[in-house]
Order: structure tokens, then C-alpha cells, then sequence
């Protein structure tokens, strides 16, 4: 007991006659200035998580791909970050009809007459058509995925971009518009719920098939 007081005792003095030093006042000033520079580190990181990214970040470059979000009427989040869809600890939930009214997606499925849940292995493929008689809404997640969305805005014919593998998309096909969606993660799995408004029969009088050659 007695010891370590002593020792408390010695170890102020030895801070008190540090601080007299000349050197003190830089000394702190400099660890002053350390604290700003971790804090505001640490304050940028954090908020460049938890901001949606900007178009440019979403775009991958690497794999030929610019367009914006807007022109593949599609909405993401992240999951690292509060959002619409991560309410509390459990994970995410959500209502793609609601959601894509919500985000000002136009011309997506009113209700989900019928519903397709489906996987991607890495390097898989689906879609690549055109439905004639149903409006689609889509909930993309689990890997890193490209979507396609036919727009004759844009010179190609198309649009697209990737969903990263901690993001979950939500994405409308008007009828008529042809979409694929290709899993270009070298791992994990795509899954996706497709949304129809109408219980049309898959046929080819009702849709295109194979509407790209390049994928
Ligand atoms: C699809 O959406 C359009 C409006 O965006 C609507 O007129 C049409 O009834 C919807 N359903 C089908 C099956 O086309
Ligand atoms: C419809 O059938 C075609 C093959 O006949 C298939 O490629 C396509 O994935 C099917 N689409 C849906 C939404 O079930
Ligand atoms: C395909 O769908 C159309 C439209 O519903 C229907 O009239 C036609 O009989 C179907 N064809 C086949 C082969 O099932």
C-alpha cells in the first residue's frame, strides 16, 4: 500500500517537473495534435461506410462497367450501414413492392402474383430475356453480381452494374425490358427473388430468350 502510493507520488512528480521542461509545451501540442489527426481518421472512415457510395465508387472499371444505379432502375444498400433495410441486429427484412415504390423505381410488379427465389453459383447466369406480359421487381443479394437491365437511353442498348457481395438490391423490369443477371463473385452464391404481376406462362409467344450473345 505504502509502496505503491510512493510510487504514485514519485511518478507525479516526475510529470509535474517533465511539464516545467521547455520541451513540454510542444511535447503536448504535438500529442494534441496526434488525437485530432486519429479522431478525424476514424470520424472519415466511419461516415464513408454509412454514406450510400457515389456512382462513380458502384461503377467497376475492371469489368467494363460505368453506368449509374438510376439507369438499371435499381436501389442498393449496404449492410455494413444502417439503412431501410437493416432495422435491428438480426439482420435485414424487407417488402420489394413497398421498397421500389419507395425508392421511386418505375415500373416494377404492383403485387407478386408470382414468385420465383432462386441461387447463382459463381460464374452463372440467369435471365437474358424479355417478358412480355409481366413487370418484374427483383431483391438481389448474397455475392458480387452484374445486372442488366435493357435501356435504349443509353448508346448500347443497356445498362449495367455490379451489386457488391455485402449489399442488397432491389431492382424493377418493366414489361418488355430484358434482364440478366450474371453471379461474378469467385465464391459465394447469388440469390434473388423475382417478383411477376402477372402468372403468365413461360413461354416463348410471351417472352424473348437469349437476348444477348455476349453473356
Ligand atoms: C405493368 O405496369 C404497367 C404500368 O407501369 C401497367 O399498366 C400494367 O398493367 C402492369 N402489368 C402488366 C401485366 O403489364
Ligand atoms: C422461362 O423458361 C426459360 C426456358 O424455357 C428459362 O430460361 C427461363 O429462366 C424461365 N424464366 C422464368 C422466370 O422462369
Ligand atoms: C403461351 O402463352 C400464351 C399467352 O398466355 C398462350 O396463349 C399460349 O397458349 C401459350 N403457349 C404454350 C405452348 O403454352
Amino acid at each position: 500500500m505504502v509502496n505503491t502510493r510512493r510510487i504514485v507520488i514519485e511518478n507525479q512528480r516526475i510529470l509535474i517537473n517533465l511539464l516545467k521542461k521547455p520541451l513540454a509545451f510542444p511535447l503536448l501540442l504535438g500529442f494534441f495534435v496526434f488525437l485530432t489527426w486519429i479522431s478525424l481518421r476514424l470520424q472519415h472512415s466511419s461516415s464513408s461506410s454509412s454514406h450510400p457510395k457515389s456512382a462513380q465508387e458502384r461503377s467497376n472499371p475492371d469489368l467494363g462497367i460505368l453506368d449509374g444505379d438510376d439507369k438499371v432502375n435499381l436501389v442498393r444498400f449496404s449492410l455494413a450501414s444502417l439503412s431501410p433495410v437493416r432495422k435491428d441486429d438480426r439482420g435485414w427484412l424487407l417488402d420489394p413492392v413497398v421498397l421500389a415504390r419507395d425508392s421511386r423505381l418505375k415500373g416494377g410488379a404492383a403485387s407478386c402474383l408470382s414468385i420465383h427465389v432462386g441461387e447463382i453459383r459463381p460464374g452463372g447466369l440467369r435471365g437474358n430475356h424479355r417478358h412480355h406480359t409481366c413487370n418484374e421487381t427483383f431483391v438481389i443479394w448474397g455475392a458480387k453480381t452484374k445486372f442488366r437491365l435493357e435501356n435504349h437511353k443509353v448508346e448500347k442498348g443497356y445498362a449495367e452494374v455490379v451489386i457488391g457481395e455485402d449489399e442488397v438490391a432491389v431492382a424493377v423490369s418493366p414489361s418488355g425490358t430484358a434482364h440478366a443477371l450474371v453471379n461474378v463473385d469467385p465464391v459465394r452464391s447469388t440469390f434473388f427473388i423475382g417478383c411477376q404481376d402477372s402468372n403468365m406462362p413461360n413461354n416463348s409467344s410471351t417472352s424473348d430468350y437469349k437476348v444477348w450473345k455476349d453473356l
